[in-house]
């Protein structure tokens, strides 16, 4: 794989999965400019990638990420941030077809809770922490997550969480609010072996389905539920296109497991 210096990239079971992860455990995994290029980098490589099931992003240690370089943007002026259009690459994330699938191993704060809540599937480890501090340094969440968490855990908890920047949510009550699929107990490798299993799971699935029903999903955050609907309805039609469609009805039909040719 390509050489990066603030995270890992790897290939995982036979190439099905790209894991990703941020490795800078010193700061908390604190997301600076370079380290999020380089996630995007690796992103875009596992998406292009014809074997590439599912990504898996995780942290370090005891954090998934801290939120975005403090130090490194303390400076900034108004114009520096609006001209450089700071932070606006991020939203590449949402491009990527390929299911992301989050570990959240222990802090996810700030940009750490943003990113987590751009992946598709979050699971969480007993140590997650989840929260917007933003306030606390005289700024506002600005990868989203004014517009997400409230999506996620409802109005009154996220405007609790991001106004008084403190009150962070643990594992427990993230995957009673929804905000994550599940509690992954035990050890991050038992959080990481979890989310490459799911991940397997899904690469097993026809890739093409798989990028629609995603595509699918994510609509719902984007639109009204009438065009939601016919939305899904022009996806699930075009579904019957696929060979994958005939060989999972057939598999059904003769008792077997299918074989997916776009696998
Ligand atoms: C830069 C960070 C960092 C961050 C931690 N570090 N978070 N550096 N940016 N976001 C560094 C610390 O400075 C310290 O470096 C080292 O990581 C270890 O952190 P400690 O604070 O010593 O650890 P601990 O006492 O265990 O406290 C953990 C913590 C705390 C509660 C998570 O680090 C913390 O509050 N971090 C900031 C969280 C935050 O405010 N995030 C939101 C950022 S704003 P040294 O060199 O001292 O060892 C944001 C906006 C996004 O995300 C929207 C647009 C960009």
């Amino acid at each position: 794989g390509k050489e990066y210096t603030c995270i890992q990239a790897e290939l995982l079971e036979g190439g099905a999965i790209g894991l990703i992860t941020l490795d800078r455990p010193k700061a908390l995994n604190a997301l600076s400019e370079a380290l999020m290029k380089e996630v995007l980098d690796a992103l875009q490589t596992y998406d292009a990638d014809p074997q590439v099931g599912a990504i898996v992003i995780t942290g370090k240690d005891k954090a998934f990420a801290a939120g975005a370089d403090i130090k490194e943007m303390k400076d900034k002026r108004f114009v520096d941030a609006y001209a450089s259009r700071f932070v606006f690459h991020w939203n590449s994330i949402s491009a990527i077809r390929k299911p992301i699938i989050a570990a959240v191993n222990g802090y996810a704060l700030g940009g750490g809770c943003e990113l987590a809540m751009l992946c598709d599937i979050v699971l969480a480890g007993e140590k997650a922490m989840f929260g917007q501090p933003e306030l606390n340094l005289g700024t506002i969440p600005g990868i989203g997550g004014t517009q997400r968490l409230i999506r996620e855990v409802g109005k009154s908890r996220a405007m609790e969480m991001i106004l008084t920047g403190k009150h962070f949510m643990d594992a427990e009550e993230a995957a009673q609010k929804g905000l994550v699929s599940r509690v992954v107990p035990g050890s991050n490798d038992a959080l990481l072996a979890e989310a490459i299993s799911v991940g397997k799971q899904i690469a097993q699935q026809s890739k093409p389905v798989v990028a629609l029903a995603k595509e699918c999903v994510n609509a719902a955050y984007e639109i009204g539920l009438q065009e939601g609907i016919k939305k899904e309805q022009s996806l699930f039609y075009a579904t019957f296109a696929l060979e994958d469609q005939k060989e999972g009805m057939q598999a059904f039909i003769e008792k077997r497991k299918p074989d997916f040719k776009h696998k």
